[in-house]
């Protein structure tokens, strides 16, 4: 199953909950909400108000990508807001073990994410307790940045190391989406795809972007299957 999750750093800041709605239309499942604090990443973004807002707006499910320094500051905080799943960065904090079994004691799914510079193996010690690893594929901090192609080898060893130890969990990508791009994902073995400013743009509607993401996929065979 691969799944489309629109990313609403790239939807109309001032019409976010009605770009929300119309993605649920789409029969979309999950949105991401991306959290930028200003110092893991050179921008800032949501809080967890507006993670409340949606939780108590939408059926969709959240997941709530914390680009942020220390993030067991405010873990509890995006759990009680509504969250869903809670990503926090492999670089973030030298506490990730110990963040992620707190997130799951939250009763909330856990994810680990990579920078684009980050080694696969700084995820090893984790994968049997995350519910999903996120492949940066692009510099975190913008919509609407190009695909960085190297990080197709980290999907398909990340894919294989997770099949190694029998562990059914999905690689996500995030960054640079689109219907050139999501289809070599999927191959290399992605089967979460966030997507920002392929969906939220002047060029087509939210329904018509995520239909040409979807036929994008149409034929897509995984590699090795
Ligand atoms: C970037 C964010 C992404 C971004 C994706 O740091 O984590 O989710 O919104 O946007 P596009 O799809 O435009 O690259």
């Amino acid at each position: 199953m691969i799944s489309i999750e629109p990313s609403i750093l790239s939807a109309d800041p001032l019409a976010i909950g009605e770009q929300a709605e119309e993605v649920e239309r789409c029969g979309v499942d999950t949105i991401q909400v991306d959290v930028m604090d200003g110092h893991f990443v050179p921008n800032i973004t949501f809080g967890p108000r507006l993670v409340r807002a949606l939780h108590n707006r939408l059926k969709l499910r959240l997941d709530v990508h914390l680009m942020m320094v220390d993030p067991d500051r405010l873990i509890k905080t995006f759990a009680e807001a509504g969250a869903n799943r809670l990503i926090i960065h492999q670089e973030a904090s030298p506490d990730l073990y110990r963040i992620l079994q707190t997130i799951k004691e939250l009763k909330v799914e856990a994810g680990v994410a990579l920078n684009p510079g980050t080694p696969v193996e700084a995820v090893e010690e984790v994968m049997q307790l995350v519910d999903v690893i996120q492949v940066m594929t692009v510099n975190p901090g913008y919509g609407g940045q190009d695909f960085i192609q190297s990080q197709l080898t980290k999907i398909k060893r990340i894919r294989k190391m997770l099949d190694e130890n029998n562990l059914q969990k999905p690689v996500a990508v995030d960054g640079g989406i689109d219907p050139a791009t999501a289809p070599l994902a999927v191959q290399a073995g992605a089967e979460i795809l966030v997507a920002g400013s392929s969906i939220f743009n002047h060029n087509g509607t939210v329904a018509e972007n995520i239909k040409a993401l979807r036929d994008s996929l149409k034929g897509t065979i995984k590699e090795g299957n």
